[in-house]
């Protein structure tokens, strides 16, 4: 059913799934995540990884699943490992700055990251088609920003410093992660993923000229070459201003955050589904609230081309009775 509203085929209702589902809300998660020594060895052992992509599957019940992996798995396949600090975030100890550092980095291909492909095939033979199972990689210029940065930044002002002083570098860098990336979503579709999300999660902190050139390009090139039977979800959080540009992407979906009147989108992106969009911070409200919310964004949206979704990840600590009445809200939603 997903994967039809993806292609903007009749749906009998509406489906529902949520960015970040796998791992941070669920108890059953953390009494994982408790018994591993790190984040990383949950992800690099494909059982483990299958089991917390099922989880929401079995416990929430919503309409995808989404592999258990994380965005900086490509740059550390390219030669720059990543940590995830308890109560910091990522933190890389090498970062990029200089031609060398670019010209030490490698193209990834599908087989580094056979970790994630071996994860991917579990979850689709314990699914067995009970819903898809989407496959996701970050975008090139979210990925670079974490490779130049080093940690996660409010401003990525460092990593948008270097768009300005080093375009040059940047295009080297970006191209480099770009190829990888296609590598990689290529062995996920391989390995059994049904759809593919692309997160650009600082898409936003750019300027539409910069967001074109070192953002979109990249997109541009990864859409076209993945082809048409795995339907692509492009998620660029704050990119509002180039919705239009995004539309002509070679993907299928376009994922849009909070920030926008769903009728202003809806007039701009005329010929793609749409996925999104309630504010990811409206499930801390009673759960009227969030089924009263939830129905007005249905209705807005209409009744085909959407798949609902948050705004954006849902945050650790959300109560998860009004994630539960966002997802029941959308599966018995009638449309008058
Ligand atoms: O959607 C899913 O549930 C699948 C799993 C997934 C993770 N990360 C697992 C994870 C996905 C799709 C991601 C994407 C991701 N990772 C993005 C893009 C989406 C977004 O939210 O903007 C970004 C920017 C990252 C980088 C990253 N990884 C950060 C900033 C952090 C720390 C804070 C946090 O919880 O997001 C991570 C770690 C991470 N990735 C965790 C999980 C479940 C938390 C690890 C833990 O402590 O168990």
């Amino acid at each position: 059913m997903i994967l039809r509203a993806a292609r903007g085929e009749k749906v009998d209702r509406t489906p529902v799934w949520l960015m970040r589902q796998a791992g941070r809300i669920l108890p059953e998660y953390r009494a994982l995540r408790n018994k591993v020594k790190s984040f990383k060895e949950l992800v690099k052992t494909p059982e483990l990884a299958c089991e917390v992509t099922l989880q929401p599957v079995d416990l929430l019940e919503v309409d995808a699943a989404i592999i258990f992996s994380d965005i900086l798995v490509i740059p550390e396949a390219m030669g720059l490992p990543y940590e995830l600090k308890e109560k910091f975030g990522p933190y890389f100890e090498k970062t990029i700055a200089t031609q060398s550092d670019i010209d030490k980095m490698v193209i990834a291909s599908g087989e580094d990251l056979s970790y994630v492909t071996d994860a991917i095939k579990l979850a689709k033979s314990a699914l067995n088609g009970k819903v898809p199972l989407i496959g996701f990689a970050g975008a090139p210029w979210t990925v670079m920003s974490y490779m130049i940065e080093g940690q996660g930044s409010k401003t990525f002002s460092k990593a948008r410093k270097f768009l300005y002083t080093e375009p040059e570098l940047s295009h080297q860098l970006l191209e480099k992660i770009t190829q990888s990336t296609i590598n990689y979503l290529e062995a996920q579709i391989e390995a059994g993923a049904d759809m593919l999300q692309i997160f650009d999660s600082w898409a936003g902190i750019l300027s539409p000229d910069h967001y074109r050139e070192f953002g979109i390009a990249y997109l541009d090139k990864i859409c076209a070459s993945l082809g048409d039977d795995t339907p692509i979800i492009v998620f660029a959080k704050g990119a509002n201003f180039a919705l239009k540009e995004l539309s002509m992407l070679s993907c299928d979906v376009i994922g849009i955050d909070w920030n926008m009147e769903i009728a202003d989108v809806k007039a701009q992106v005329t010929n793609k589904t749409l996925q999104g969009n309630l504010d990811p911070a409206l499930l801390y409200s009673d759960t009227d609230t969030v089924a009263a919310a939830t129905t007005a964004m249905l209705n807005a949206f209409g009744p085909n081309g959407h798949i609902a979704n948050l705004g954006h990840g849902v945050y650790p600590d959300t109560p998860l009775d009004s994630v539960k009445a966002f997802i029941n809200t959308v599966k018995e939603h009638q449309f008058g």
